[in-house]
């Protein structure tokens, strides 16, 4: 899929001020600093349409983005950073959960996770909530260009062990790198067919 259009809409932090459109719309989420943000821009093309930050914390609200006048791409605080005061992040998580939970229009849900780490709890447990809440999921490698290749497989393959050990199969899953660009048609061919299954014109 070409992107011809990309243009922030809004931002905020609740569920019901967000676009009141019917159109497809896919989030991404993971914690903090996992490259969420860096992952909109690499897909768009666009290198500063969401905002990125070296620092934990960068993203704090629902962010709207229309592609091609016809979807949806959020952009969403990370979860599972420590910094941010307890009362905040408790918010964070609340309306977290409630766009999850309440945003019909979600055709599936991107969760981040870096390639490099072993799996973490607090993402493991997402994945669980999403499964439990029956919202879609598809698991987003990030940073590949951290790894050799070797390692990489390596990575996933433990991934896929822990995962498996709760998962009746591996969940679809992507490798990602921003700053090679690594991922991008994939991503975006396996979006361009969830919209065609939504009969898209
Ligand atoms: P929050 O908004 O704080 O939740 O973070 P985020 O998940 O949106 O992460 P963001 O995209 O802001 O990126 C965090 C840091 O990781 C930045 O310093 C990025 O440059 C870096 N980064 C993101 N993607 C990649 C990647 O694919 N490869 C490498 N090497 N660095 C990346
Ligand atoms: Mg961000």
């Amino acid at each position: 899929m070409k992107i011809k259009t990309a243009e922030f809409v809004v931002s905020n932090s609740d569920v019901a001020k967000c676009p009141n459109s019917r159109l497809p719309e896919y989030a991404f989420i993971g914690r903090s600093n996992v490259g969420k943000s860096s992952l909109i821009n690499m897909l768009t093309g666009r290198k500063s349409l969401a905002k990125t930050s070296g620092k934990p914390g960068k993203t704090q609200l629902i962010n709207h983005f229309l592609i091609n006048k016809n979807w949806h791409l959020v952009d969403l605080p990370g979860y599972g950073y420590a910094k941010v005061s307890k009362s905040s992040k408790k918010v964070f998580q609340k309306f977290i959960t409630q766009y999850f939970s309440l945003r019909e229009q979600l055709v599936t849900a991107f969760v981040l996770v870096d390639i490099r780490h072993e799996p973490q709890t607090i993402d493991l447990e997402f994945m669980q909530w999403l499964g439990e809440n029956g919202i879609p999921f598809s698991i987003i490698f990030t940073k590949a260009d951290k790894l050799k290749p070797k390692a990489i497989e390596r990575h996933i393959g433990h991934y896929k062990t822990i995962l498996l050990e709760t998962w009746e199969e591996m969940p679809n899953y992507f490798v990602t790198s921003s700053t090679k660009i690594i991922g991008q048609e994939e991503l975006l061919g396996y979006i361009d067919e969830l919209n065609g299954n939504m009969e898209l014109s």
